[in-house]
């Protein structure tokens, strides 16, 4: 990892550590989503869920490894300057596309395939997003899920759909909150 990174990283951790607003991934998970991304070679990269850019910058910084993008959504604008100054901050302004809006509209317009997906928006809408999507990943793409062990009641009705699901293999990842890893299967 460059030091811009690793140092902008430590800025942005600083910062969402002292608010209550971030809901941020812990290091640890954002740390595996980085190295998930490099194993895969991942180069299409979508993030539902922005916040600060504490996840994109793990996530856009494997992506710049592996020559690809990272697409990242959020509904707070404020959020999204933040974390855009932060992805800049780290020399990835021309890896992390930010865009701003309800997502379930901007994962309808977006055109894939994705490799790899972050589902670490709204947890109603965890399904929703998996389903928004099928029709735009890549063979083997990787969506990984956050906050399966944290959430568990709310997020039990999108595990159950998951490990049921004819188009993937879904296990739960006992990392930090606990993530949903589904590989996609086809179909
Ligand atoms: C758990 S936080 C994301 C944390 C981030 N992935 C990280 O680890 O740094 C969830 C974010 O999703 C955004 N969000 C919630 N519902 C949304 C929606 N329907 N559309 C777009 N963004 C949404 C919130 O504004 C919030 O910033």
């Amino acid at each position: 990892m460059n030091n811009a990174l690793k140092l902008t990283i430590g800025q942005c951790r600083k910062f969402i550590d002292g608010r209550d607003d971030a809901l941020a991934l812990p290091p640890e998970s954002a740390s595996f989503a980085h190295a998930l991304v490099l194993s895969r070679g991942a180069k299409r990269c979508l993030e539902i869920g922005t916040s600060y850019g504490y996840s994109g910058l793990w996530i856009g910084g494997a992506a710049q490894v592996n020559g690809g993008k990272l697409v990242t959504i959020d509904k707070d604008q404020r959020k999204s300057d933040i974390a855009g100054a932060y992805f800049a901050d780290a020399g990835l302004g021309n890896v992390v596309e930010c865009m701003t809006g309800r997502a379930t509209d901007i994962v309808r317009a977006l055109e894939g395939p994705f490799d790899f997906v972050l589902n670490d928006a709204d947890k109603e809408n965890l399904t929703t997003y998996v389903e928004m999507l099928r029709g735009k990943l890549a063979p083997h793409a990787v969506i990984l899920t956050d906050n399966i062990t944290s959430h568990a009641a709310e997020a039990a009705p999108f595990v159950e759909h998951m490990r049921n699901h004819p188009a993937f293999f879904s296990t739960l990842v006992p990392v930090g909150s606990g993530m949903e890893l589904s590989v996609y299967l086809g179909g």
